[in-house]
């Protein structure tokens, strides 16, 4: 059977750690040559080894995902080095432990500009050079907790929402020019996440009590992997991925 992504090159940004590193593994895997970025620079030239191990292609790009400067050379670094774009996963993100009321208001404005605002930047400055050639996907990482605000991580899960509604707006802007912007809305991942964002352990243990057995990122991965795969007339919009004892959010 043929492969749809061989030949396919991709960004995937937040690729040093959790569910980059295995978003960008998957998509290696089924042939799809990968620009891996995020700021740890050694972090991405240990998975690039792996992946051209493995018999993959892979270039890291060392990158702050809330920069427009950085992105900018992301992109040009890419077009250099492959030529070509297919797919961009908007990935990189943060949490932030808390609600309005209780989360520190000193990482507001970072965790969205990484979060909204760097996410959105990418979007359009890959848009454009996807529309131009008819086609390509953009997959953004959203989650449950911006699919359902809840009370805890209330802040975080507003710039999810905000992200997902951007990758909808852009999705009615793009649809007709055969470009694909879809959400993926993980519930909860085992990663580096939950200690970026201040969770405490013990809560992150009583979660896994009660839910089970937590998502690990290379089921995101394959999620991924399959919405990108789809034929270029099926477009999945969006995806909501629970471990399966998830409730809520
Ligand atoms: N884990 C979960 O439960 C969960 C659930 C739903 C959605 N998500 C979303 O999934 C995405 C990936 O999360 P994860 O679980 O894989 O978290 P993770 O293990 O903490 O990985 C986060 C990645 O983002 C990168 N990153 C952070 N800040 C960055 C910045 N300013 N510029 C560039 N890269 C940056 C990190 O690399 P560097 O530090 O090297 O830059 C790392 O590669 C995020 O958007 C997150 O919101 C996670």
């Amino acid at each position: 059977m043929n492969n749809p992504l061989t030949g396919k090159t991709a960004i995937v940004t937040g690729a040093s750690a959790g569910i980059g590193w295995a978003i960008a593994e998957d998509l290696a895997a089924a042939g799809v040559k990968v620009v891996v970025s995020a700021r740890r620079k050694e972090r991405l030239e240990a998975l690039v080894g792996k992946i051209v191990a493995g018999g993959g292609s892979a270039m890291a790009v060392a990158a702050d995902a809330g920069e427009t400067r950085q992105i900018d050379q992301l992109m040009k670094e890419t077009q250099d080095w492959a030529g070509r774009l297919d797919i961009v996963v908007v990935n990189a993100g943060r949490g932030l432990a808390g609600g309005i009321l209780s989360s520190d208001q000193r990482q507001w404005e970072s965790m969205y500009r990484l979060n909204v605002l760097g996410a959105a930047y990418l979007m359009r400055q890959a848009g454009e050079i996807l529309c131009q050639q008819g086609c390509g996907d953009i997959v953004v990482l959203g989650s449950v907790s911006g699919h359902h605000i809840s009370p805890f991580s209330g802040f975080y899960g507003s710039s999810k929402w905000a992200i997902a509604g951007a990758a909808e707006a852009m999705r009615r802007e793009v649809c007709g020019k055969g470009v694909r912007v879809s959400t993926l809305k993980p519930g909860i991942v085992t990663s580096e996440f939950q200690a970026a964002a201040g969770y405490d352990t013990e809560s992150f243990k009583a979660w896994v009590k009660k839910w089970g057995q937590p998502l690990n990122p290379a089921d995101v991965a394959r999620a991924v992997t399959f919405i990108v795969s789809q034929p270029g007339h099926v477009h999945i919009n969006e995806m909501v991925l629970r471990p399966t004892g998830q409730d809520y959010p």
